[in-house]
């Protein structure tokens, strides 16, 4: 399964998006340009389908409420709308669309407007319902959410369940034990990490690790060989690896050791390597090195090829060296732009794709178009 489109009308700063999505996007565009915000439709979705503790209340709840996700430039139309088209191989498409609004009076609940599902030229389901019009309560509850309603589109519910979101925070990871046990739902900085290899059958966490020391050999030469080992003491779950060392015995480090980058590496190529849903990455090249960060879409390639089937991925990016390879298309990549009317995403320009034809990179041709306006030398007081 894939996203082939998105469309999104008075979501955070954008009010108006119509995008067609490839199996692999980066989003490029100023500081506070929505990027995160982009790619939080991904992890709202989740969040509704999310089998417990899910649904729409709890997912507008957790950002805050209607206020803080309508869109600010939005003026009378106070609904948001998300409409995903989904495709599966050569089947037909999907589109799902979910609209919603405060009420305007008593409680302000948040209220469906709108929800279908079509699968190809078939409407599955068109809310409200006559069952919605008798007793309107039953418009706080997506059909998504309940596995009841969403029988004959389960298949897309839990495509949307199994979405990851990754922003690894290396120092959460090795210092878990001294923070204390506090990890936010899903995990999203990756916190948990160890606990999920842990729970891997041992002969695909072996292969995975295996694959993943391989795919490193590049970029962390010394380190030689990774393992999962088990503290005997505390039971608590280890990463080591095996690095080239002047005493052959003591070579091998726990992840306490390892360095940020190398880190945060091994969590992006395990997941990867794990499960087939869409993957949301931000910022890959943090804590790394502009050559690395310049091999990472390499890195996909490499492990992309040793699996029958490959994860969406969308990655949210600053970097200039990630989008200097030539073998990015310039249709991978979301240029944000803001205003006061909010975030728009401008398309190639015909000039831009001359550029791209002609050999030059995303990079060159595209990145300084992102870069704030104005933007001297800031002052110093
Ligand atoms: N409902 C909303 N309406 C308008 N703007 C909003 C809304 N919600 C959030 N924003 C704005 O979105 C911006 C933050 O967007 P986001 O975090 O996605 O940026 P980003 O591109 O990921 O930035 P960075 O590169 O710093 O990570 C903030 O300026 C915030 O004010
Ligand atoms: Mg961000």
């Amino acid at each position: 399964m894939r996203i082939t489109q998105l469309k999104l009308k008075n979501w955070r700063n954008f009010k108006s998006v119509d995008v067609s999505l490839k199996d692999r996007i980066f989003i490029i565009g100023p500081n506070a340009s929505g990027k995160s915000n982009f790619l939080d439709v991904f992890r709202f979705l989740r969040d509704v389908a999310k089998p417990s503790g899910g649904g729409l209340q709890e997912a507008v709840a957790k950002r805050g409420g209607m206020p803080k996700l309508r869109c600010l430039a939005a003026r009378q139309d106070t609904e948001i709308t998300i409409e995903v088209t989904l495709q599966n191989g050569e089947e037909k498409p999907w589109i799902y669309t979910l609209s919603y609004k405060a009420e305007p009076r008593g409680f302000r609940r948040t209220l469906i407007s709108k929800e279908k599902v079509r699968f190809g030229k078939k409407l599955l389901v068109s809310r409200p319902d006559e069952k919605d019009k008798e007793d309107d309560e039953r418009l706080t509850q997506t059909y998504l959410e309940q596995i009841n309603a969403n029988v004959e589109f389960r298949e897309i519910a839990k495509y949307f369940q199994s979405t990851t979101y990754l922003h690894i925070v290396p120092q959460l990871l090795k210092y878990g034990d001294q923070i204390g046990g506090f990890t936010i739902e899903d995990d999203p900085f990756g916190q948990g990490f160890l606990d999920v290899v842990a729970k891997t059958v041992k002969k695909t966490r072996d292969a995975r690790l295996k694959k993943i020391a391989q795919a490193l050999q590049k970029t962390v030469p010394q380190l030689k060989e990774l393992k999962f080992d088990r503290d005997n003491a505390t039971g608590r779950p280890h990463l080591e690896a095996r690095c080239d060392h002047w005493r052959l015995k003591a070579g091998w480090q726990r992840e306490d050791l390892f360095s940020d980058g190398t880190l945060r590496l091994i969590g992006f190529l395990w997941s990867l390597l794990e499960g087939n849903s869409l993957l949301l990455l931000e910022e890959p090249e943090l804590s790394l090195h502009e050559e690395i960060v310049r091999n990472i879409p390499y890195m996909i390639y490499g492990i992309h090829k040793q699996r029958k089937t490959r994860r969406q991925i969308l990655i949210s990016t600053h970097s200039e060296a990630l989008l200097s390879g030539k073998s990015i298309d310039g249709h991978e990549v979301l240029r944000l732009k803001p205003s006061p009317e909010g975030t728009t995403i401008i398309g190639l320009s015909y000039e831009e794709e001359i550029m791209l034809k002609s050999g030059l990179s995303p990079a060159e041709v595209l990145m300084p178009e992102t870069k704030p306006p104005d933007l001297t030398q800031l002052e110093l007081f």
